[in-house]
């Protein structure tokens, strides 16, 4: 059962998955449960953080956020594959005319910072839609955003993805797993986990499996705090470095459920 209910979510973002992730939730999340269990932040202290907007296809009252992004360069933004999809934009990435980065801006209907639009966008050849695995893809921007908009990646083996780190995750998605999305940037504040614990948690079989290859596993074990539902392709950020996007996860906040994350240094390539 939690197979397709995951499937679902991961497959699908905003209103869509909102009605998915009710379903999902069979426990509620604690009420000041980002991202669910999270406080507000000024976008001073996380430049880097991006909202990907389509009013034409998603809306105007939250300025069309569906998904999180993040700046890796002046030029470049990272963000889910999963974002990129059919079954979310409706097309493909091109046909949606209005498709914008949202930088320098905490509230989505202030108006701060800059609307970038987008030139080029490339799909990690080895996602699978069907896995997950993989989740990553690269928006190129046709003009740059400042150089101090940037974050480092964590390369493969840095101190940032040791089980315990703590890490914080950024975005404007569901902030109580029901379907209440947030109007200002939120960030929570989880832990990187062992893999063992994803795969204790997603062991596959039914459902989507946990991989350490491709995927990285984050979260409060007394549970609460956690990503959910319009915060993929946000960043998770340790000791300074980003280390993960959101990807996917069962429900949002349930202890035994962690979020699981594309695990940049895995799944960047070095020329993109
Ligand atoms: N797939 C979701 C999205 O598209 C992200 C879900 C993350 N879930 C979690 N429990 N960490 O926004």
């Amino acid at each position: 059962m939690r197979g397709s209910l995951t499937r679902a979510l991961t497959g699908a973002l905003g209103l869509i998955a909102a009605a998915a992730g009710q379903v999902a939730t069979a426990v509620p999340v604690a009420a000041d449960s980002v991202v669910v269990g999270g406080r507000q932040v000024q976008i001073s202290d996380a430049p880097w953080v991006v909202a990907l907007s389509s009013r034409d296809r998603f809306g105007g009252t939250r300025a069309g956020q569906f998904c999180g992004g993040v700046v890796v360069a002046p030029t470049k933004v990272l963000t889910a594959a999963h974002c990129l999809g059919r079954e979310v934009l409706g097309g493909e990435p091109w046909e949606v005319r209005d498709f914008v980065v949202i930088a320098g801006r905490a509230a989505l209907r202030g108006q701060g910072g800059q609307e970038v639009r987008i030139s080029d966008t490339w799909v990690n050849p080895d996602y699978d839609p069907t896995t997950n695995s993989g989740d990553l893809a690269v928006l190129t921007l046709r003009s740059p955003l400042p150089q101090s908009y940037v974050i480092g990646v964590a390369p493969a083996g840095d101190a940032a993805y040791a089980p315990g780190t703590a890490a914080d995750v950024y975005g404007w998605g569901d902030t109580t797993g029901n379907g209440t999305y947030a109007s200002t940037l939120r960030t929570a504040r989880v832990q990187v986990l062992p893999d063992s614990a994803c795969e204790r948690a997603y062991p596959g079989g039914f459902g989507v499996p946990y991989r350490s290859d491709t995927m990285l596993c984050a979260g409060d074990p007394q549970g609460g705090r956690d990503a959910c539902q319009g915060d993929s392709g946000g960043p998770l950020v340790a000791k300074g470095l980003l280390v993960g996007l959101v990807s996917w996860g069962s429900g949002c906040g349930q202890a035994e459920n962690p979020g699981v994350y594309t695990r940049v240094s895995a799944v960047l390539p070095t020329r993109f």
